[in-house]
């Protein structure tokens, strides 16, 4: 490679962190981004993405090999061009647009040799039917003769400590011999490992096949839990022993439903693929966003449910959600499913409000007070409800000062009740003058407030 340009189209999640790595292997990186707020905050040094800190981003820009600019005309001259746009779903179906524009504008940027690589997640057949004519439409160049055409799936799961960029071995793809071995010889400049595979078609089907198995087995172990819990089994303790076997089983766990930029949207392009091209529907997909889809309605059953076995409605009772974003340690709500649960306690009369530290409260429903979940709130809520296991939580406030507990990540030591409340038997006093049959816990560590018993119900 001559010159070592590259240039990384769309700055988010993805693309940041890839012009990071590139800069500091020794790549000069334009990184191009529509949206002029971020380029402004990006060449100021100001990174808004969780898993690239402004410090590395400062260095980037002091070491003079990294742009920002909103300025396609920038990326002139390039050697490899990495397109890191998002793919959502519009109405259902798969929304390429921003894939196209940056095609649109990029082609008459290619020149002889070069190599341009789709990192987006989307349905087979999208580089080589969608974005590799418009390529060529735009310069006049073949994939795979004149410039160099790949597909490499993203596997960067934010807010992971163990795997990264580097260390997590990347797929790789091409369209011809010739294309793979410089897409290859890029990522390996990158990172520690690359997996070639034949075609970009199954590049891009790897990416959706670990999402879909993800998604999946997500959907498998919630509805386990919805059924565990109407027959009065512990799931989660179920899980921790199936999780003992040391082969044929993997682990996933209970949640509120499933969140974030990719479970809930990237099978459903696998399905729309499927259906449009084999006039079939993908069941497992659509049973698993059936299940997951529906995780909050349980969420707010439950609610609805704990605070009946106490003689109280969720109308008017004070409940603190803790946790917005999809996951834990990330700021990220895209489709949290948190907010789901909000809206539909909200619609149901709850005084509602929610903590969480990571998520900009701009991007958050309005209908929703942000708290800090200090003691006084901990103690106030009629029902706290664990959405998400930040770190940044604190167990012991929470045992010391709540009342009532519905844990959805099951994040609180000691036993949970399993059993059915209510209908399953004659409510049981505890000592704060609520009724219901969940066990009182007192944690060793931090010992109650007097007089107040706690009572936690997991997922
Ligand atoms: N976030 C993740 O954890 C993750 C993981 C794996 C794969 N992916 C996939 O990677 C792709 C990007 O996701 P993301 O999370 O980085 O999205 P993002 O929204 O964080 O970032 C995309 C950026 O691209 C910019 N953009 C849009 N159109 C553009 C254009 N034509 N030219 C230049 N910039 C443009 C947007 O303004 C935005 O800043 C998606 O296909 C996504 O499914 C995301």
């Amino acid at each position: 490679m001559s010159s070592n340009k590259l240039v990384v189209i769309g700055q988010g999640y993805v693309g940041l962190p890839v012009a990071m790595r590139a800069v500091a292997t020794g790549w000069h990186v334009i990184g191009v981004e529509v949206d002029a707020d971020r380029a402004a905050r990006l060449a100021a040094g100001d990174s808004y993405v969780e898993d690239v800190p402004s410090a590395e981003l400062a260095g980037a820009l002091a070491s003079g090999r990294y742009e920002p600019t909103v300025d396609y005309a920038r990326a002139e001259g390039f050697d490899v061009a990495v397109v890191s746009v998002p793919t959502p779903l519009r109405e259902g179906a798969p929304d390429l647009s921003y894939i196209v524009d940056a095609a649109e504008r990029l082609a008459p940027l290619i020149r002889l040799g070069a190599t341009v690589i789709l990192e987006s997640t989307t349905y087979p057949g999208t580089t080589e039917e969608l974005f590799g004519p418009l390529l060529t439409a735009g310069s006049g160049l073949r994939p795979g003769v004149d410039f160099h055409l790949g597909y490499s799936p993203e596997r960067i799961d934010p807010g992971n400590r163990t795997w990264n960029l580097v260390n997590t071995p990347k797929v790789v793809s091409g369209t011809g011999p010739r294309s793979l071995a410089a897409v290859t010889a890029f990522y390996d400049s990158l990172v520690e490992r690359t997996v070639a595979v034949g075609s970009t078609r199954t590049a891009e089907l790897t990416k959706l096949l670990e999402n879909t198995f993800r998604h999946v087995n997500i959907a498998l172990v919630n509805e386990l839990a919805m059924f565990a819990h109407e027959l009065g089994v512990d799931v989660w303790e179920a899980i921790d022993a199936a999780s003992t076997k040391p082969f044929g089983y993997l682990r996933f766990t209970p949640g509120p439903g499933a969140g974030g930029h990719c479970l809930p949207i990237d099978p459903s392009y696998l399905s729309w693929r499927v259906r449009r091209s084999l006039g079939r529907s993908f069941r497992f997909v659509e049973l698993a966003n059936d299940i997951n889809d529906h995780m909050p309605d349980h969420v707010v059953r439950r609610v609805t449910e704990m605070l009946n076995a106490r003689h109280r409605s969720v109308a008017g009772s004070r409940i603190l959600l803790l946790g917005l974003a999809y996951k834990a340690n990330t700021g990220d709500a895209r489709e949290a499913p948190a907010t789901r649960v909000a809206g539909l306690l909200a619609d149901l009369g709850a005084e509602l409000r929610a903590a969480d530290p990571h998520v900009d409260p701009t991007r958050l429903p309005a209908r929703l007070m942000l708290v800090d979940p200090t003691p006084a709130e901990l103690a106030a809520a009629d029902l706290v409800v664990v959405l998400v296991d930040h770190d940044a939580f604190d167990r012991d406030a929470v045992a010391r000062h709540a009342r009532l507990v519905l844990d959805t990540r099951r994040w609180l030591p000691g036993p949970h009740d399993a059993r059915r409340p209510a209908a399953a038997g004659a409510p049981t006093p505890d000592p704060a003058g609520h009724a219901g049959t969940s066990r009182a816990w007192v944690p060793a560590q931090s010992p109650r407030r007097e007089g107040v018993a706690l009572a936690v119900e997991s997922l």
